[in-house]
């Protein structure tokens, strides 16, 4: 069914204006919408899709709202490598259950930067051509069953501090698909943690192993949550428009405190010898992170950012076939109901 997008702020929807009226009408019209979306951001209400909103606010949004989709997709990746080892029957159904999770907030996402008046193959071509990012953690490889676990623990508990405070982000459409989202973003934490712990409760090698993926994992996870403040110019305006509502730097000081404690119920260390609580501050103080590797894996360096596309772009040609056919059974579908009303 084609989808219809109310897309009223969009110069091919609005009136041609009449001989007389370009110069001074068309400045009131724009003062008053500007006004009146000024004033939904003053008193922290929703913008909808059919409101009026400025043409930056919808662009960031649709860059915001497409990579973090983007994000979710190729996330699928690292751990759906492991769906076919996982080590019981137990593991494999809830790491299936994970996966088929990222790949529902994939969809929800794409469908709420749709109602912006962006076509979703538009979104997934930038993706596939390379002109679109997603998280630089995805470039990371998994070479064992603790890369899971970590994932879990670290990586989805970083989504959820990241994540949590756009369930009040001023667009409607991404604060209410980000509401289902972070309930299942806590299952996949916990589950991480729990197989973690059953790895520390196991012998010395699963220890070793479960170690030996924190300290490949801690550094790229605390980069996750974006440049310095003082580095993200762009950080301001995303709050000035309710669409951030924490800073990086107070998130990623968060994400350090609730780690730390959580570190020392599994057993691990974490691999910052600066790691340490911070009386004054009350917060834990923590070592510098080295920006330029964080850079150069966004850039494309990092270790699996090309096998990661060839397999999205691969998997996007493999399934050609089933959106033809889609596309096919909905032509049949209302050629019937056309012949059935006429
Ligand atoms: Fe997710
Ligand atoms: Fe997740």
């Amino acid at each position: 069914m084609p989808i219809i997008l109310p897309m009223d702020t969009h110069a091919m929807d609005l009136p041609e204006p009449r001989t007389g009226e370009l110069e001074a009408a068309p400045d009131a019209h724009s003062a008053g919408r500007q006004q009146r979306f000024d004033r939904k951001m003053e008193d922290d209400r929703k913008i909808e899709p059919q409101d009026w909103m400025p043409d930056a606010y919808r662009k960031t949004l649709v860059r915001q709202i497409s990579q973090h989709a983007h994000s979710e997709i190729i996330g699928m990746q690292p751990e759906g490598n492991w769906i076919s080892r996982a080590p019981s029957l137990k593991r494999k159904a809830i790491l299936l259950a994970k996966v088929q999770d990222e790949g529902g907030h994939g969809l929800y996402l794409y469908s709420a930067a749709e109602t912006l008046g962006v076509s979703r193959d538009a979104l997934l071509d930038a993706l596939h051509s390379g002109k679109a990012k997603y998280s630089s953690i995805f470039n990371y490889p998994t070479p064992t069953w603790s890369d899971v676990g970590v994932i879990g623990w670290l990586v989805d508990g970083a989504a959820i501090m990241n994540q949590v405070p756009i369930c009040r982000c001023s667009y409607g459409p991404y604060a209410r698909a980000m509401i289902r989202i972070c309930k299942e973003e806590s299952f996949h934490q916990r589950q991480g943690f729990e197989s973690l712990m059953t790895q520390m409760r196991g012998t010395a090698a699963q220890r070793e192993m479960v170690q030996d993926a924190v300290n490949r994992w801690y550094w790229p996870v605390l980069a996750m949550f974006g440049p310095p403040d003082a580095d993200s110019p762009n950080s301001a305006q995303g709050m000035r428009w309710g669409i951030k509502r924490i800073s990086n730097d107070d998130l990623r000081q968060k994400f350090v405190d609730a780690t730390v404690p959580q570190a020392k119920i599994l057993g691990v260390n974490l691999p910052d010898a600066d790691l340490k609580w911070n009386e004054q501050r009350q917060h834990y103080d923590y070592g510098a992170i080295d920006w330029d590797d964080f850079w150069a894996v966004v850039n494309g360096q990092g270790p699996c950012n090309k096998e990661r596309l060839a397999t999205r772009v691969k998997a996007h040609a493999d399934g050609q076939w089933v959106r033809d056919a889609a596309l096919a059974h909905a032509r049949k579908q209302q050629a019937r109901q056309l012949k059935e009303a006429a």
